[in-house]
């Protein structure tokens, strides 16, 4: 989970840099060239598999490491020891990445599934600006993008500093940096991932 998880963060940095292009209000110029890079570029394409089929282990694993959790006491706790021995998000992880996969399936279905099928298609790369722009307009969407991004930010903040103390390196020296670094990831992306479908809607940006 570590390491699918260490990957995903990595996508999340990169495609909040490309998105964080719509920031510019230029029209999207400078977003539309970046994304016509990550679309087309054969290394980004190969990776893109590589990301499909790491979001896919990591959900699997998850399922997993829930189920075992789950089957751990064959009796449930009469009493929940609460926050007290550990945190509601690292109790959550399952819930708050179902609330996360179900935002994707609907943000994948909207931008990266037409698209794809166009290039597939021979019909070339769709606006993806233009589509960010008209799809934002509508609240509900707006409102269900929010809701993905906080669900993003309270899985991150387990998450991140989650995957370094498996991997064996939150030892006692960098314990500290580690979870400052990873709370200050997990409010920063998704705020800047938040703030797109807002500009938009708000027409700060068009
Ligand atoms: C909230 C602001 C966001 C905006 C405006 C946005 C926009 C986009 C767009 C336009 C694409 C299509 C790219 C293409 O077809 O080349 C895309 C793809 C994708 N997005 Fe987002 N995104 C946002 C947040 C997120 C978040 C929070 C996640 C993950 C939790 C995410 C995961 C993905 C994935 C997995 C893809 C498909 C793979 C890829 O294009 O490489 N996005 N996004």
């Amino acid at each position: 989970m570590a390491l699918t998880g260490l990957f995903l963060i990595l996508f999340l940095v990169v495609h909040c840099y490309v998105n964080a292009m719509i920031f510019w209000n230029d029209g999207g110029e400078k977003f539309t060239e970046a994304a016509h890079f990550m679309g087309t570029n054969v290394v980004i394409r190969i990776t893109e598999i590589g990301l499909f089929a790491f979001l896919i282990l990591h959900i699997v694993q998850g399922l997993k490491l829930w189920a075992k959790n789950r089957s751990g006491r064959s009796v449930r706790y009469e009493v929940s020891a609460g926050n007290a021995t550990s945190k509601w998000y690292s109790r959550s992880m399952g819930i708050l990445g179902t609330l996360i996969l179900l935002f994707l399936v609907i943000h994948i279905s909207a931008f990266w599934a037409p698209n794809r099928a166009s290039q597939t298609m021979g019909n070339g790369e769709l606006d993806l600006y233009g589509m960010m722009r008209d799809t934002f307009q509508n609240p509900i969407i707006v409102v269900i993008y929010l809701f993905g991004c906080i669900s993003l930010a309270w899985h991150l903040v387990h998450g991140f500093y989650s995957a370094f103390q498996t991997l064996g390196l939150a030892t006692n020296r960098y314990k500290g940096m580690i979870k400052a670094v990873g709370v200050g990831f997990s409010i920063i992306v998704p705020i800047i991932f938040a703030l797109m479908p807002i500009a938009f809607f708000f027409h700060w940006i068009g």
